[in-house]
């Protein structure tokens, strides 16, 4: 999941590997390893579990040479062990690798005919074993490797070390990012910018289909057809590499209490300066002649998208389709002629969502990209690319991406309602003005922390939770359930809160937390209804909502944490803040690993 490789000036690769690595761990792994030439001989030392783990290995047994590869995985092909950990070895080759080689047992059943053997289920394994072949067939490293990577199918970021070459990384990218750094005297190649953080704020980016060789003294690049090819060296603003958790216990926390600042800088970034009107490069589709507009996306970006739909169809009267992206691409669906299709992704490099724009494009729709790493594939691929603003992302639970999303997506809303002639000029304003008034509010969610932890201490005991919402708070009770799940593994579901009748009302007892989310306004009514249902079976319903709902329902709640009153447009800021409040500490209190919970990586670039 996280590639770092380093051509070092006369100092051990090792420590500089392990302390990226750990720059990395963001993205969730199972496993690491690290390999070093020392002196023309390649060496490799890996450890199942956390980097600690790995470094207690280096301790003890060290790993010279001033060259080296290491990685963090995520397991898909095998599961997580030492054996297939990466860098997989084959005699003088080492590789590390995310993504996935289509056709690896196509390879790997053609080298076992030539005597190869395997010690690891990965399909990592087979690449490394195919380039040492090529050696053994006289090639030098380089044409071994070219040769190798034009055999593979599927998605990667690859990168070789070789025994005796102690100047040479060679790496690829095809479908999984990779970018490369220049220091002193010293090459970095890395998975992301994050990685390379301390070590340069020089780097590029490798292109689609691109193969690299690196050495000290420079870097040359060939495209997929094995011409030269330039890329720009671009500087990396720092704020946008420092991965630090301030005064906080995770990064998580971090994020959460950072929110008002990021919505507000988004809501900067989004409004004309004297906040009349809403400046977007998406103001230049004719919005009036689209037919529809496709919303794809995966994970908490897909709940985003799904809050948006109900933003543009009641504020713009734009139909919407929303999509899970690894649904979308395969279903293969007609899309409408003039129609637009926006994606959401934090990273800008899920693969399902990556597929899903291709497709889009192909099927000759106009294409947007909402994305938070604006250097990455979608951003680029996009016709139209639109920033989220959010800063790093570092906890493997969504919470100031998501929260940016939304703001971007209000934003955008109330630009296409603008251009569909939905609303006026004071429209606009006054949905300017609104939207002005999250970050405050968020603040004052925020300030509702102590309640939130008391609340998700008792919820840390149950065994299953549910969320129920209707309108907007449906996709954020979704959302409830989907971070109480990643960081508790507390089985969780969200429901509409009018379904519950129809089938998960069976699941309520005394042991179940029920988590209302309601706002006042014009379904608080039919939300009731629903709740009263859910404590007339003895369910032990935890209300989150303003005064009026609180009052409603007195005793029967078994719990009730107070909001703040707010516009409905806005809800969703408030509320979003709210359930993620409740899985952090419920999390805390549950003793997991919040900011990497198991099995979870934080940017999925395989399908
Ligand atoms: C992973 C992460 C989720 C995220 C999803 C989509 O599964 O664990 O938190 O929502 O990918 O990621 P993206 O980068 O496309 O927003």
């Amino acid at each position: 999941c996280g590639i770092i490789g380093v051509l070092a000036n006369e100092r051990p690769a090792a420590p500089i590997l392990v302390d990226a690595l750990r720059r990395l761990e963001y993205r969730g792994y199972d496993s690491a390893g690290v390999a070093a030439v020392d002196a023309g001989r390649l060496d490799r030392r890996r450890a199942l579990g956390k980097l600690a783990a790995l470094a207690d290995l280096l301790g003890q047994s060290p790993l010279p040479g001033s060259s080296g590869i290491g990685h963090t995985r995520w397991a898909t092909h095998g599961r997580p062990s030492e054996a297939n950990a990466h860098p997989h070895r084959s005699g003088p080759v080492c590789v590390v690798h995310n993504g996935i080689i289509e056709n690896y047992r196509e390879l790997k059943s053609e080298l076992a005919r030539e005597g190869a053997s395997f010690e690891s289920d990965t399909d990592t394994e087979v690449v490394a074993t195919l380039c040492a072949s090529m050696l053994r067939r006289g090639l030098e490293p380089e044409d071994a490797a070219a040769a190798t990577i034009a055999r593979l199918r599927g998605a990667y970021a690859l990168c070789f070390l070789f025994e005796g070459a102690p100047d040479l990384l060679i790496c690829a990218r095809r479908g999984s990012p990779l970018v490369i750094g220049f220091g002193e005297g010293e090459t970095y190649v890395g998975s992301d910018a994050i990685a390379l953080g301390p070590l340069t704020d020089r780097i590029c980016y490798l292109e689609e289909g691109d193969w690299a060789v690196v050495t000290r003294q420079g870097v040359r690049i060939h495209a997929a057809d094995g011409a030269r090819a330039e890329r720009p060296v671009q500087r990396i603003a720092p704020d946008s590499i420092v991965a630090d958790k301030g005064q906080h216990q995770h990064f998580m926390a971090k994020e959460i209490h950072e929110q008002p600042m990021v919505v507000a800088r988004a809501f900067g970034a989004w409004t004309s300066n004297d906040r009349s009107r809403i400046a977007s490069p998406a103001e230049t589709i004719d919005w009036r002649s689209v037919p529809r507009l496709t919303i794809v996306a995966c994970g908490t970006a897909h709940l985003a998208g799904h809050v948006a739909k109900i933003w543009l169809e009641r504020i713009a009267r734009l139909p919407v389709e929303i999509e899970i992206a690894s649904e979308f691409r395969y279903r293969e669906p007609p899309l409408p002629t003039g129609g637009v299709t926006l994606v959401i992704s934090q990273s800008g490099e899920t693969a399902d969502t990556l597929g899903a724009l291709r497709y889009a494009r192909a099927a000759g729709q106009t294409t947007l990209g909402l994305v938070n790493v604006t250097t990455s594939t979608i951003a680029r691929e996009a016709d139209l690319a639109l920033a989220t603003h959010a800063g790093p992302e570092i906890g493997v639970a969504s919470t100031k991406a998501f929260t940016a999303q939304l703001m971007g997506l209000a934003a955008f809303s109330v630009m296409v309602a603008r251009e569909r002639g939905a609303i006026d000029a004071d429209g606009e304003r006054d949905a300017i003005e609104t939207l002005s008034r999250v970050p405050r509010l968020m603040a004052e969610t925020i300030a509702q922390e102590d309640r939130f932890a008391a609340l998700a201490r008792e919820i840390a005991t149950a065994t299953s939770a549910l969320f129920l919402g209707r309108g907007l708070m449906y996709p954020i009770a979704l959302e409830g359930a989907l971070k109480l799940k990643e960081i508790t593994y507390i089985h969780a579901e969200g429901y509409a809160a009018g379904e519950i009748k129809h089938g998960p009302i069976a699941l309520v007892d005394e042991a179940t937390p029920v988590i209302a989310l309601l706002p006042s306004g014009d379904l608080l009514e039919k939300s009731l209804s629903n709740i009263r249902e859910v404590a007339a079976r003895k369910g032990r319903v935890a209300v989150i909502g303003d005064a009026e709902a609180r009052a409603e329902l007195g005793d029967e709640a078994w719990r009730s944490v107070a909001m703040p009153r707010c516009d409905p447009l806005i809800q969703p800021f408030a509320y979003a803040v709210a359930i993620q409040l409740l899985a952090y500490h419920a999390a805390v209190a549950r003793g997991t690993d919040v900011d990497q919970p198991r099995n979870l990586a934080k940017s999925v670039t395989v399908e």
